[in-house]
């Protein structure tokens, strides 16, 4: 419904917006871009945005809002308790998501730390399709541990399987057996699978694992950041979906959900998040919290103004043409790289294009990080910043040992309504040269490690001079071009 054909027959996805506020952007010529990078200690996170030309970086807060969305900012309702900003907020969870219940906090790993504070005891277990860094990480600090059991194609990158985030029902009813449920706090569902390329899970899928679960007494917590993602594919991929509105989907989603929390950086085009539920008994044991955490009940932590803008987003969340805009520019992104041989996760997923470092640069070693190393690379040969989604964000074991990520992804994030055609264009135009050039590329090493979350602030030094060859090789095929 929402594709628009061309006569020539080409697949071009067509934005269903105009721009209308514009911020300037700065292309700085590659030598420049060769000492940002530097002392930025090749980590993307430490870069100014000022040296980026495309941010690619992630797609969490920085995506655009509409019209309707500032214009709602100015009719918020600033007060500390009783906002009527919160109940119109409240009031457009219930809609897109059926729940009786909605706990605000002022972004997604604040609902984790809430979530997890709350259920989870030393020696725990919690079942996952896939980890997010900061949901496994408040996990571990309470002296739980993560089991992921996405179904073992999920982590093949380049595959035609069209719900890669799905789990593995024979893994998950073989945990509940080995842990037993009594040490299962809850299972998390992330829906458009972060780490994975963005994944999603199908319906049937989903309500399977809550059937599976409830069996058990164990509840199931859904992670609904990338949800809008989750529902276009749902409403594209699977058949039984496709007669179905999309908040007909998300209500027989969320309907067979116990918690479901989200980051509002991802979903509704605004900043913040929230915990919502159909149950009071959980409401009421995590509403303490959020007032010592986060603000009182009616804000969370968040501006009134976002508040207001969000509950806008989600309005639009429900709306085809206005979700199925980065899926389309994702997949366009993707099958123009695929044209230049570039390795990318197939199916293309939402949040963003997947790199696959391991494939592209397959003589780095692994434990000189081959998707940081190409994070750098991409960012000497366009400008372009995207964020290592491997090895680099994995957390050291208790001994030292450092594993190898099952998958290693350079993801070039497309924030929502932001970028042009012709930017894309421009990326995938830079990151095919890189590609013919790889063999320049070398590995990265850490001079400062930070003990957890080390991709945020780690610094690497890359092992030996290849990145002045990379700069170098650019300015002799470009001449002077920036
Ligand atoms: N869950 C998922 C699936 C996420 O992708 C994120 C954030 C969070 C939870 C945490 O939410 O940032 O509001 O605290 N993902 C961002 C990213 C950071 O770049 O992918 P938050």
């Amino acid at each position: 419904m929402c594709e628009v054909k061309f006569h020539s027959g080409e697949q071009i996805p067509l934005e269903m917006h105009k721009v209308r506020v514009v911020q300037k952007l700065n292309l700085l010529p590659v030598e420049e871009r060769l000492k940002a990078i530097a002392a930025a200690g090749n980590n993307t996170f430490l870069l100014r945005n000022e040296d980026v030309y495309l941010d690619m970086l992630t797609d969490s807060g920085v995506n655009a809002m509409s019209d309707r969305q500032i214009a709602a900012m100015m009719v918020a309702d600033d007060s500390y308790a009783g906002s009527a900003t919160f109940y119109r907020l409240e009031s457009k969870v219930h809609d897109l998501l059926g729940t009786q219940y909605f706990l605000p906090a002022h972004q997604g790993r604040a609902c984790e730390n809430i979530l997890a504070e709350t259920f989870v005891r030393p020696g725990d277990v919690v079942p996952m399709n896939f980890h997010f860094t900061t949901a496994k990480a408040h996990v571990t600090r309470r002296g739980g541990t993560v089991e992921e059991l996405v179904i073992d194609e999920g982590l093949i990158p380049e595959s035609d399987l069209l719900f890669k985030g799905n789990i593995d029902h024979d893994k998950l009813r073989a945990c509940i057996r080995r842990v037993g449920a009594e040490h299962i706090p809850f299972i998390r569902l992330e829906a458009g699978t972060n780490l994975i390329g963005g994944q999603p899970f199908s319906l049937e899928n989903a309500l399977e694992t809550a059937r599976i679960a409830h069996e058990s007494g164990i509840p199931v917590v859904l992670d609904a950041s990338l949800l809008q993602d989750n529902l276009y594919f749902m409403k594209t991929r699977e058949p039984a979906c496709r007669d179905m509105s999309i908040r007909a989907i998300s209500h027989a989603l969320c309907d067979e959900m116990d918690i479901i929390y989200f980051s509002a950086r991802k979903l509704g085009f605004a900043r913040g998040g929230g915990i919502a539920t159909h149950a009071q008994t959980y409401c009421e044991r995590m509403k303490e919290l959020v007032p010592m955490y986060e603000g009182f009940l009616t804000y969370g932590g968040m501006s009134v103004r976002e508040m207001e803008a969000m509950a806008v987003g989600f309005e639009e969340t429900m709306d085809e043409s206005v979700i199925s805009q980065g899926p389309q520019f994702i997949r366009f992104m993707c099958e123009e790289l695929i044209k230049h041989g570039v390795p990318v996760v197939t199916p293309p997923g939402g949040l963003g294009c997947h790199v696959n470092a391991r494939a592209f640069l397959p003589h780095v070693d692994a434990h000189a990080y081959p998707a940081a190393a190409l994070a750098a690379a991409t960012f000497i040969a366009g400008g372009v910043r995207g964020m290592e989604r491997g090895t680099l964000s994995e957390q050291r074991e208790p001994d030292g040992t450092e594993p190898i990520a099952a998958v290693e992804l350079l993801r070039l994030a497309m924030p929502r309504r932001v970028f042009t055609m012709s930017q894309v264009l421009y990326a995938v135009d830079r990151i095919a040269w890189l590609y013919e050039n790889r063999n320049i590329v070398g590995g990265l090493r850490f001079t400062e490690e930070p003990a957890s979350l080390r991709f945020f602030f780690g610094r690497l030094e890359p092992i030996g001079d290849w990145q002045e060859r990379l700069a170098a090789k650019f300015r002799a095929d470009f001449g002077d071009s920036l």
